[in-house]
């Protein structure tokens, strides 16, 4: 049984077998309109969430299937352990999708599951947005390998699997990211990272940036901080550090590169708002290809290919 938690146990080829599983549904839906035919997924958000709830809800419908939202609130996984409901959970659905506040949460989910569980999004990971982001690029320039992605921003989950994702599948990627968010560190995935060679971290963002074939950038806070009050001393702290590197037009002025955003947008933080609507955006086209990301992620966990 196949969980996606993150990218650690699968290869470069296995992640573009994804992506491509991905297009080809884009492009060819009718051939997926009953694949999960009496299947069921349930998906628990500990966070809110707008792209991986639509896309995954959508995903199932559009093949035949069913998907159960939970609002971690509204269950009894508030009051007992996660082990014990998710080997409830797991004897009456196909497949499992969780956004949670903590990985290890997550890992004791997959222990307890049998059945795939599929991550929605973590402190420390979010591939299914990652397989979204690389279906865009693949669309862009018809190959993956050899091209050049810098992220700038802080160093998230995101950035993170980004980073598992593009070495893998012999991408460039460049992080310019003046700030850890300590709760997303994985040692072990910049390890790997850097014996590929394809990773580098700079801070020098114009240079990084001159002949990029994406720039991708990603909220300076975690989304769950954003309006607390509690955080807004780290927040001003934050915004004083980040805001040079705002992609914004004078940023930008030396680069033709793709401008891609996981979104949600905090518009005029980490990227101006003439940016999102310049010609080189292609976010709106990235956040649609979570629903292609969701299908081939689906199909792949339950064993379709
Ligand atoms: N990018 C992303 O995961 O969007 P949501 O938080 O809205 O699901």
């Amino acid at each position: 049984m196949m969980h996606l938690l993150n990218f650690k146990e699968l290869s470069g080829r296995q992640i573009v077998e994804i992506v491509d599983k991905g297009i080809e549904v884009k492009r060819h839906p009718e051939r997926y309109r009953s694949s999960l035919d009496g299947k069921t997924l349930a998906m628990i958000f500990q966070k809110t969430s707008t792209r991986t709830r639509v896309s995954f809800e959508v995903a199932m419908t559009q093949m035949g299937g069913h998907a159960i939202y939970m609002d971690w609130r509204a269950t009894n996984f508030t009051i007992a352990d996660i082990y014990d409901e998710t080997q409830y959970l797991s004897r009456n659905v196909d497949c499992i999708l969780a956004r949670m506040l903590r990985h290890s949460d997550l890992q004791v989910m997959a222990k307890a599951s049998r059945v795939p569980v599929i991550n929605g999004c973590d402190e420390k990971y979010h591939p299914t947005q990652v397989i979204a982001d690389l279906i865009t690029i693949k669309e862009k320039k018809g190959r993956l390998d050899g091209v050049k992605l810098v992220y700038v921003g802080v160093h998230n989950n995101v950035c993170n699997s980004l980073i598992e994702a593009c070495t893998k599948v012999g991408m460039e990627i460049t992080t310019v990211t003046p700030i850890f968010n300590e709760p997303s560190r994985d040692e072990g995935l910049l390890e790997e990272a850097k014996r590929t060679g394809l990773w580098r971290s700079t801070l020098n963002l114009k240079e990084a940036i001159k002949d990029a074939d994406f720039v991708y950038t990603d909220t300076w806070i975690d989304m769950e901080f954003f309006s607390d009050p509690r955080y807004a001393e780290e927040r001003e702290r934050r915004m004083k550090i980040m805001m040079p590197y705002q992609i914004n037009r004078e940023n930008m002025a030396e680069s033709k590169a793709w401008i891609m955003h996981d979104m949600p947008i905090h518009r005029g933080y980490e990227i101006s708002p003439d940016m999102i609507e310049d010609s080189r955006s292609i976010i709106y086209e990235q956040s649609e290809n979570r629903l292609y990301s969701a299908k081939a992620v689906i199909l792949k966990v339950l064993g379709f290919y």
